[in-house]
């Protein structure tokens, strides 16, 4: 059997950015206007499975189980293409995906998604399977999917160009017991994406200003992680997410992703902290927050929200692994 009809599994785990990525200084090859820094969740992944058939005519794609509609399968193909470039080759192949994120969490995301789709991709074409390579690819796909090719504490460097930008772990068997807590306030699909909101961002005036903003969070966020400093960590993180906030705020025409459970889940933090409990803030793009604190302190922060938000939407994860091949 050619190496090309091997099925070869890819499982890689969603990613949450303690400083963000949000802006694109090049649409087609993604390379963001600044750096970022992520970390990657335990039971939040995706696997995927990719085997060429010389006998396809296209490339044939399910995502639990179900043909994707043809807008969905779309960003797919053209990532597929991309990997046939690549390994020069013109076969298409069977991709099936299955999401393990529970329900309506709002921590599905096309991060675990290129990112475990590029492993298994470039791997059955015969590429090669270094992470860096596998990070850059893996951004063509989706930006942040560069990162979840590593566990842990992830660092994108922006750069500029195709092979200067990628991801790299800076820790990335985390010991340090932080957990993030997701707060579902809404279930409906969101309006505005990431890549059109972060595209309708740049009409911001204060788009600039967000970039310098997010450069200069790295490297003070890089260290209070390797110190395991909670409150620095929560403040650069809350500070940077509403700084990325403000510029949908600022666009032209003006949006937001905050609705009113937001607004409340981040006042509920906010309460928590004058009663002396390290919890922080940060939101992506859509309604539901996310809490930064240390275990300990998971039991008294759930006390507090579970009578606003009911338990069923409150999710707690850990920090998760890399890329694994199945
Ligand atoms: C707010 O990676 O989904 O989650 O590159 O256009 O696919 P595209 O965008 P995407 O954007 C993620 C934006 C964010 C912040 C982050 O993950 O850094």
């Amino acid at each position: 059997m050619s190496i090309l009809q091997t099925a070869v599994t890819a499982k890689a785990h969603t990613n949450i950015a303690l400083v963000k990525y949000w802006g694109k200084a090049d649409q087609s090859l993604i390379i963001p206007t600044n750096d970022s820094i992520s970390l990657t969740l335990d039971h939040f992944y995706t696997t995927t499975t990719v085997r060429f058939d010389a006998h396809l005519t296209a490339d044939e794609i399910t995502l639990d189980g179900l043909t994707l509609p043809t807008d969905g399968q779309q960003r797919m193909r053209h990532f597929m293409d991309m990997i046939r470039h690549e390994a020069k080759i013109t076969t298409f192949a069977h991709i099936e995906t299955a999401n393990h994120v529970p329900t309506a969490a709002g921590l599905a995301s096309s991060a675990s998604g290129f990112a475990a789709l590029a492993g298994a991709a470039a791997k059955a074409a015969g590429l090669s399977t270094d992470r860096q390579y596998l990070s850059r690819l893996a951004r063509r796909g989706s930006g942040s999917a560069s990162r979840s090719l590593f566990g842990g504490f992830v660092h994108w460097h922006a750069g500029h160009d195709d092979a200067s930008s990628f991801a790299e772990p800076l820790t990335e068997k985390v010991t340090w017991p932080i957990r993030m807590i997701a707060i579902v306030t809404s279930r409906a699909e969101k309006k505005i994406g990431s890549t059109n909101g972060m595209q309708a961002s740049q009409s911001s005036p204060y788009f600039a200003d967000w970039v310098k903003t997010a450069n200069a969070d790295i490297s003070p966020m890089t260290a209070a992680l390797f110190k395991e400093d909670i409150k620095s960590v929560g403040e650069i993180a809350e500070h940077n997410a509403m700084s990325m906030h403000a510029t949908t705020l600022s666009a032209e025409p003006p949006f937001t992703y905050f609705n009113s459970g937001s607004l409340q889940a981040m006042q509920a933090v906010q309460d928590l902290r004058l009663t002396g409990v390290n919890c922080y803030y940060t939101m992506d793009a859509g309604p539901n927050v996310k809490v930064l604190c240390e275990a300990a302190d998971v039991p008294a922060i759930l006390a507090r929200l579970q009578p606003l938000f009911g338990s069923y939407n409150l999710v707690v994860a850990k920090p998760g692994p890399g890329l694994t091949y199945l």
